[in-house]
């Protein structure tokens, strides 16, 4: 890694022994890795965002089924493929917007089915692929998404999609260090992102380790921060892109959209094409997720028995006409004057 990248955070690393998951729940107090040796206990770390962010939940899974059929082959080398794919449904479950998690777990499922004469190597290999590319893909789009920009005095990013939601840089925090390394000293502002505070809790502290200075916000300062023009950009991931471009995202980047246009403020959506669900053809179609009311509730109320409840969703849909661009390693789109035709395989 070059100095000026501005990039020391990991959030999976794979051994020799399983993958290690670092445990986000407990950033930025503590800093612990937990090694995973089976897919259940992977699918777990996903359900219970010990890992996540969407290309990263996708690359979890692929050494997820990895481990599955080193275990599975050493066991039963006549058997192990039932046994893989029962571990491929399970991963499949653990969490349902993130269109990446089903896009990786296809690849390695091609993987196990064509029978390779080393199935163990084989599956390994795919998912440091994936890996791999996904890192490729966020320094490609870092450029992509700078050159489009250009130079700014203030940006603002919603949740986080950084090293710890990818493989490594980051989608919209990649853009974001790419801008740094080339013209430092602009105002990064990071909004809270509740009610898990990946903003407060994770964009900050991944951009503390990088020293890019940052200021969190919360999540209804956003629109203020507009009308005061202290932002000429927001930039954001995705977890999933439908075919017309309407994007789901953390809860709440529809507002900061919907902001964002009320006061000429650019906004940008950078995510892989790994992202984009060609099968969806429209934001109405992806499926939202909604966690438990616990999450939300202060402590006070969670034991009413439905007396007190929350709605929960942890994503919302912007739609296509409220995105300016959206950036992926194959090129960025316009959407005022193109469609993601173009970028279709
Ligand atoms: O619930 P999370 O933390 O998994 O949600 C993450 C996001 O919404 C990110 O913005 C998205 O996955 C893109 S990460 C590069």
């Amino acid at each position: 890694m070059h100095p000026s990248d501005h990039d020391r955070v990991r959030a999976l690393r794979w051994t020799g022994a399983g993958l290690e998951i670092l445990d986000q729940r407990r950033l930025p107090d503590r800093t612990e890795y937990r090694l995973c040796t089976t897919a259940a206990e992977v699918a777990d770390a996903i359900a219970t965002m010990q890992v996540r962010g969407a290309p990263a939940i996708g690359i979890a899974a692929a050494y997820g089924v990895a481990l599955a059929v080193r275990r599975y082959h050493r066991e039963d080398p006549g058997r192990w493929r039932e046994a893989v794919e029962a571990d491929i449904d399970r991963l499949s479950r653990s969490r349902p917007t993130a269109v990446n998690l089903f896009w990786a777990l296809d690849r390695m499922r091609r993987v196990v089915r064509s029978a390779p004469s080393d199935p163990v190597t084989a599956a390994l290999a795919e998912a440091r692929a994936i890996h791999a590319e996904d890192v490729a893909a966020n320094r490609r789009m870092g450029e992509l998404g700078a050159d489009r920009i250009g130079t700014v005095t203030g940006v603002l990013t919603h949740c986080n999609t950084g090293s710890l939601a990818t493989g490594g840089f980051g989608t919209a925090l990649g853009v974001i260090r790419t801008l740094w390394r080339r013209h430092p000293g602009f105002a990064v502002h990071a909004t809270e992102t509740r009610p898990w505070n990946q903003g407060a809790r994770l964009t900050l502290w991944e951009l503390e380790q990088d020293a890019i200075p940052a200021t969190l916000i919360a999540d209804h300062a956003a629109a203020f921060l507009m009308q005061r023009g202290k932002v000429q950009w927001v930039v954001v991931g995705a977890d999933r892109i439908a075919a017309n471009g309407d994007t789901a995202n953390k809860i709440g980047t529809y507002a900061l959209a919907v902001a964002a246009r009320r006061h000429g403020v650019g906004f940008m959506v950078v995510a892989p094409t790994s992202t984009v669900d060609w099968h969806t053809p429209d934001g109405s179609r992806i499926p939202i997720e909604e966690r438990g009311a616990e999450e939300l509730l202060p402590p006070y109320y969670r034991h009413r028995d439905g007396r007190v409840n929350a709605w929960n969703p942890v994503f919302d849909v912007t739609p296509a006409a409220l995105i300016d661009v959206i950036v992926t390693e194959k090129g960025t789109v316009h959407l005022e004057r193109e469609t993601l035709d173009k970028l279709r395989p």
